[in-house]
């Protein structure tokens, strides 16, 4: 076994995936597995998911006993989730890591999905290499941020809860916006316009970079944007998360 070999688990609001993950290249080594996430997204319910989803995982490549990572769309401080913005409000305050553990019969590292989805970034993708302050996006079922300086994550940012002319803005511009109220690329791109400047504004950064599903289709909304801070694409769109969570566990030494 291979002491570079990780598990990374990312659990969102309409789907938890996970894979075996070669940390010295940054590449999966297993197929991908997806699980629906449990309607009303409650913990005792997204914890059995997840350990059917690592029992089939672990099954995979002989990984039984690599260390596992799970990013969750939270505050995560202290093992603790603090907030709770597309799954049950039961996950306020719970000590998650501690009943993963349980529930999983497995140490694990847990960590907000968009600081995972960052660190991946930086360790294996778009961030690599980049001094100064880069600022990840994940436009998905709402907007998860990274912020990273000189390579150094600084947790739990959360600015896609800025509130931009009185509403929480990821209501308005993640992708699940655009689905919801059938938005063009050119409607959607004016909210991310709104959206990034005001990012911009409060915090100067050297790059942004976007991730999520949507970023595959970058052509269609990134050349809309005018912005004073280059954005790019993520390189690691829909596996960010995993790569980032198991990459986190190998670095914390679970
Ligand atoms: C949550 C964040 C999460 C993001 C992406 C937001 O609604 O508050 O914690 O990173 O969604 O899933």
């Amino acid at each position: 076994m291979s002491s570079t070999m990780a598990i990374g688990i990312d659990i969102g609001g309409t789907g938890i995936k996970g894979a075996v993950v070669d940390l010295s290249t940054g590449k999966l080594l297993s197929a991908r597995v997806k699980l629906p996430t449990p309607r009303g997204g409650r913990p005792a319910d997204i914890i059995e998911t997840t350990r059917a989803l690592l029992a089939t995982v672990s099954a995979e490549e002989g990984a039984g006993a690599v260390p596992v990572g799970i990013c969750f769309p939270a505050i995560v401080k202290n093992g603790h989730t603090m907030s709770a913005a597309n799954v049950s409000d039961k996950w306020i305050g719970l000590a998650a890591e501690k009943l993963f553990e349980k529930g999983l019969g497995h140490p694990i590292h847990f960590v907000n999905d968009a600081d995972a989805a960052g660190y991946a970034e930086s360790q294996f993708g778009a961030a690599r290499g980049v001094d100064g302050v880069v600022i990840m996006t994940t436009l998905g079922t709402g907007i998860g941020t990274a912020l990273l300086n000189d390579g150094v994550l600084v947790p739990n940012t959360e600015l896609g809860h800025l509130q931009i002319e009185g509403v929480d803005y990821e209501t308005k511009a993640a992708y699940s916006a655009k689905e919801r109220e059938n938005l063009s690329w050119e409607k959607w791109a004016g909210r991310l316009q709104k959206y990034y400047s005001t990012v911009e504004a409060l915090f100067s950064p050297d790059l942004f970079i976007v991730g999520g599903g949507v970023s595959k289709h970058h052509q269609e909304f990134l050349p809309l944007l005018r912005l004073k801070t280059p954005i790019i694409p993520a390189v690691h769109r829909n596996n960010a998360g995993i790569l980032g969570a198991a990459a986190l566990a190998v670095k914390h030494g679970v």
